[in-house]
């Protein structure tokens, strides 16, 4: 297998161009309450990356050369993110309101998640497999609710906007997904990450954002057959990794939590 091309990946890495983004427009066009809501969840789960990394610091990633590289780059392109959905959101007349607990005061679940994290990480060598998957996971189904919510708000400036974040989150997948098609295959790994995704994998955000908000925005993109089809997508795409041919991702979690993914 062709090694990874982690110099060209890098060398497309950069802060989000804004250049030619008419704010002042924003305000001439109406926002749906419910994208409101739904650019409020996914502006701080944005913001809430540092601290995704700071507990993947604690982990073998940072030990590996293409991966700690990438996290650096990574880390960089997300803050713009959550820079960008502000402002849009602040020219729209919502401006993001203080956090109830800052993003860098963890919950008692938070921080047991990021102990057994680096526990595993010190355990397995082959800890960045899962590291590989579920970050693939968690970016397609960004990249997929950006879309959806691009569709759904009808809101011209936000639909270009949304367009430059999919570009990084679409790059941030492949790197993702590539790493993780390689990882799978050494011996055992499949099977650990398999074991840990079926038992552990949320969407993205999951434990962060304020309770029912994630239920709230999933039902909010994902409705209707368009929404249903997207789903589908992000598990079969899923599904062709190594030894997850079979998973239950994104469609079986819309049928237990968000009422049904079939409307
Ligand atoms: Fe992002
Ligand atoms: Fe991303």
């Amino acid at each position: 297998m062709a090694t990874f091309d982690l110099d060209g990946w890098v060398a497309r890495s950069g802060a989000l161009d804004l250049t030619g983004i008419d704010w002042a427009e924003v305000p001439r066009h109406p926002v749906p309450p419910e994208a409101v809501r739904t650019l409020y969840y996914m502006q701080d789960i944005e913001s809430h990356t540092i601290v995704y990394l700071r507990s993947l610091l604690a982990t073998r990633a940072v030990d590996d050369p293409e991966v700690a590289t990438f996290l650096a780059c990574w880390l960089y392109e997300e803050t713009f993110h959550g820079i960008a959905l502000a402002r849009f959101l602040e020219a729209s007349g919502h401006p993001v309101p203080p956090r109830p607990r800052p993003h860098g005061r963890e919950s008692l679940a938070q921080w047991l998640e990021a102990r057994a994290t680096a526990l595993l990480s010190r355990a397995w060598g082959d800890f960045c497999a899962v590291h590989m998957t579920w970050g693939a996971i968690n970016e397609l189904t960004t990249l997929t609710g950006y879309n959806r919510l691009k569709a759904v708000a009808g809101h011209p400036v936000l639909g270009e906007l949304l367009e430059r974040i999919m570009r990084d989150e679409s790059r941030h997948f492949f790197f993702y997904y590539r790493q993780a098609e390689q990882r799978l295959r050494r011996p055992g790994a499949a099977g650990v990450a398999r074991f840990l995704v079926d038992h552990f994998w949320g969407p993205v955000g999951t434990g962060v954002g304020a309770p029912g908000e994630i239920e709230f925005m999933a039902k909010y993109l994902f409705a209707g057959d368009e929404g249903q089809v997207a789903v589908r997508k992000v598990d079969d795409t899923i599904r062709r990794l190594p030894g997850f041919a079979q998973v239950q991702l994104l469609e079986a979690w819309m049928d237990r939590h968000a009422n049904g993914g079939r409307t």
